[in-house]
């Protein structure tokens, strides 16, 4: 029997913000592996983000200081080359409603051509969060709505600065 020891997973995004429903996979993750690396997408091919790569990094940095085997990072590039760099054979990443699935599936089938040794793994979405993502939080915080729930206190608090930042709220 293979026992693999020093488990090294990366759970990729935007991070723009991180959301409860993010929080609560890398929690679970955690207890999965004895390594959970966030890696944070430093270019983003969607569009620009309303968070500058340190204040996403320095919110999940908040957010995770209770979790000992998790740490922050950001990538370029693409993520295969970045999980090789680290040493982690795998990718975690979350699911919530089917409209996930073709894109992830897009995702998963892309990194498994360009480096069949890495293998995601797909972990479902707690089901009171299946309705959140970071654009639906900025879309309501940016109108001045309340987002508690949806996201850590910190991360709310933020969203507010940035509103008045822009002069949206
Ligand atoms: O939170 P997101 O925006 O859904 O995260 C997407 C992310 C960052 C995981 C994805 O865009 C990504 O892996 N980007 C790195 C570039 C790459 O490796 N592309 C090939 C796989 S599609």
């Amino acid at each position: 029997m293979k026992v693999n020891m020093n488990q090294i997973a990366i759970y990729p995004g935007s991070f723009d913000p991180v959301t409860n429903g993010h929080l609560d996979i890398i929690k679970r993750a955690a207890k999965l592996y004895d390594h959970l690396i966030i890696a944070v997408a430093s270019n983003m091919e969607k569009k620009t983000p309303l968070f500058t790569i340190d204040e996403r990094i320095n919110m999940l940095r908040e957010v995770c200081s209770n979790l000992p085997n998790v740490e922050v990072d950001s990538f370029k590039g693409l993520l295969v080359d970045y999980a090789k760099k680290r040493s982690a054979s795998t990718l975690v990443k979350g699911l919530r409603a089917v409209s996930d699935f073709e894109y992830e599936l897009q995702m998963a089938l892309t990194n498994r051509k360009l480096n069949p040794d890495v293998e995601t793994i797909f972990m479902m979405t707690a089901f009171r969060y299946i309705y959140l993502s970071s654009s639906i939080v900025k879309q309501v915080a940016l109108v001045g709505g309340n987002t508690d729930g949806m996201v850590p206190p910190l991360v709310a608090e933020k969203l507010i600065q940035k509103a008045k930042e822009l002069g949206r709220e």
